[in-house]
């Protein structure tokens, strides 16, 4: 394949052409012809004045080319679409494919022999990698790193794990309005993704799992000189991809590299919205994702990282610790640690010398934080083609629990009718929350963590059971059952619950079942409103036709390894 600036040419007909007019735009911007022999490497800029989480993109983009060059190569940066959680309307997840698609054709489009991909906040890491999984250039992530704490009358807080239980004391009448600016100039005190086990933490340790990026970069603050000079040696690993020719990410995340990834899911308690993202990662390289062995990983291995929302430390603890090598030596047994990541060598080689000085943070398998793994699986008549539960954040005498169910149709009506006085709710009632899901919200957002009704939270309540066909955020704890599938708006059983319906959640069991009978469950299905119509024009409409489910990912069907 021809490299550099002579690859992937403009297609006039008469590629020396194409390759002499190229060379001309590029004398342009004033290189020489010695830099314009040297490998390429794009640099993936997801730098946003929207987006906090990469607000030091600029910076590493200054450390990577540095260390491109120091390394022999010339590096170019070029912009893709940047996510935010807070800044993205409806949901950041609406446009995690968007994104993927545009990292997918740019890299393909432009001359680059390897390429650094900048992550960090939710979504990017994902369409990241999904993309360029698909592109099939040499590739390397860099995380922008979590954020450090700050600390709200003496107590040390963070986002977004302390950003609930405030608002929640806020709605309970424990916190007053006014205080709320000085709690908000704590929680998010310097730039950085979300610093406890939210989907940014989670999808930087799978990611250093599946053997994407240089090891120890996963836990790096954002704002310590290391993350620099992490991203130096990324830029240099870079330009050893680019001469070697690879590995490609398909070389990368293999069958194992996944299975690994969803077991470093369990253990570090990670987000539910990972699962998500690892089946839509795996999927771009026809790597099958099945529930079934997720809740296996999750019975067999226990969370040994005491990390918020499971447990009580911060992102810069477990970076003190040794972050991920730390992780993979308690897990090592149960790894496949032959297996090739993008440094060129053997993830055993990546972690040759792992930490061990005295620490707090991560837990040895005897001694978890948890016994069983994050997540579970759930199955039943409710949601036949699974549904997901973050155990290891739920509330333990909830997680066999019998309850009428309160039916909310939709966003709408659950902003409308939540915090009414009349609403006729208790604590054992369970909250159901449908059209919610990936073709219904659309684009599945992050609702599932419904708020507790503000009768009952005033009165003390904390916790009840949820479930939905929506998402919720890594940073948010209670018994929350998430991702039914399939959802309520392509004919799912969640459509057809009706409040006071008895429903049983069994997490031991791994049962979610809704206690009406099939023949009355045929009635109300023959008695359901048509599908509303697809949007009419434009990316919601292709979202709306290409959208897959939860367990498959929610990537767009075309764009998965075979096309369906
Ligand atoms: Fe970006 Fe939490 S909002 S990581």
């Amino acid at each position: 394949m021809t490299t550099g600036f002579r690859g992937r040419l403009t297609a006039y007909g008469d590629d020396a052409f194409s390759a002499y007019l190229r060379r001309v735009f590029l004398k342009s911007m004033g290189y020489t012809d010695d830099a314009l022999d040297r490998p390429v490497i794009g640099i993936v800029d997801t730098f946003s004045a929207y987006n906090s989480c990469h607000a030091t993109v600029p910076d590493l983009i200054a450390a990577i080319e540095r260390g491109v060059m120091l390394a022999g190569g010339i590096p170019f940066r070029f912009p893709v679409i940047s996510l935010h959680e807070s800044f993205a309307a409806p949901t950041s997840m609406y446009l995690r494919n968007l994104m993927a698609m545009g990292v997918e054709e740019m890299i393909r489009a432009q001359p680059m022999d390897a390429v650094v991909l900048i992550g960090g906040c939710d979504k990017t890491v994902p369409a990241l990698l999904m993309g360029a999984a698909s592109a099939q250039v040499p590739a390397i992530l860099e995380v922008t790193g979590p954020m450090l704490t700050g600390a709200f009358r003496g107590e040390r807080v963070g986002a977004c794990t302390d950003c609930r239980r405030f608002w929640a004391d806020y709605r309970g009448g424990r916190l007053d309005a006014a205080d709320l600016p000085a709690v908000t100039d704590q929680l998010g005190p310097t730039p950085g993704t979300c610093m406890v086990m939210g989907t940014a933490s989670t999808m930087a340790l799978v990611s250093e799992a599946l053997g994407v990026m240089l090891p120890g970069g996963a836990a790096i603050p954002a704002v310590l000189s290391a993350r620099r000079r992490q991203a130096e040696r990324t830029g240099a690993a870079a330009v050893r991809l680019a001469r070697d020719g690879g590995p490609t990410l398909d070389r990368v995340i293999t069958p194992a590299a996944i299975d690994d990834a969803l077991r470093v899911l369990m253990a570090i308690g990670g987000s539910t919205n990972a699962l998500i993202h690892l089946t839509a990662i795996a999927g771009r390289l026809g790597i099958p994702v099945d529930l079934d062995r997720v809740d296996a990983l999750g019975r067999e291995t226990p969370v040994i990282v005491d990390l918020k929302p499971t447990g009580s430390h911060y992102m810069q603890e477990l970076y003190e610790a040794g972050g991920f090598a730390r992780i993979a030596a308690v897990l090592a047994p149960h790894l496949s640690l032959d297996r090739a990541t993008v440094t060129g060598g053997t993830l055993a080689e990546a972690l040759h010398a792992p930490p061990d000085w005295p620490q707090a943070v991560v837990r040895p398998l005897d001694r978890p934080v948890s016994d069983q793994g994050a997540l579970a699986v759930l199955r039943g008549n409710l949601a036949p083609g699974g549904a997901v539960i973050k155990q290891s954040a739920a509330a333990a005498e909830r997680l066999d629990h019998r309850g009428p169910a309160l039916v909310f149709d939709g966003l709408e009506d659950l902003a409308r009718r939540i915090d009414d006085p009349d609403l006729p709710v208790t604590p054992d009632h369970i909250l159901v929350l449908r059209n919610a899901g990936p073709v219904g919200a659309p684009g599945m957002p992050e609702a599932g963590y419904l708020p507790i009704p503000a009768k009952l939270a005033r009165a003390g309540v904390t916790d009840m059971v949820r479930i939905s066909d929506a998402r919720m955020s890594g940073t948010a704890y209670g018994t929350i059952v998430l991702h039914v599938t399939p959802e309520a708006a392509v004919g799912g059983p969640l459509a057809l619950v009706k409040t006071d319906d008895l429903i049983h959640l069994d997490v031991p069991g791994r049962r979610l079942t809704l206690a009406v009978d099939t023949a009355e469950l045929a009635r109300r299905r023959a008695a359901l409103d048509p599908a509303p119509p697809a949007p009419p024009r434009g990316y919601a409409r292709l979202l709306h036709q290409a959208i897959t489910q939860a367990d498959r990912g929610c990537d767009f069907d075309f764009l998965t390894a075979d096309g369906r």
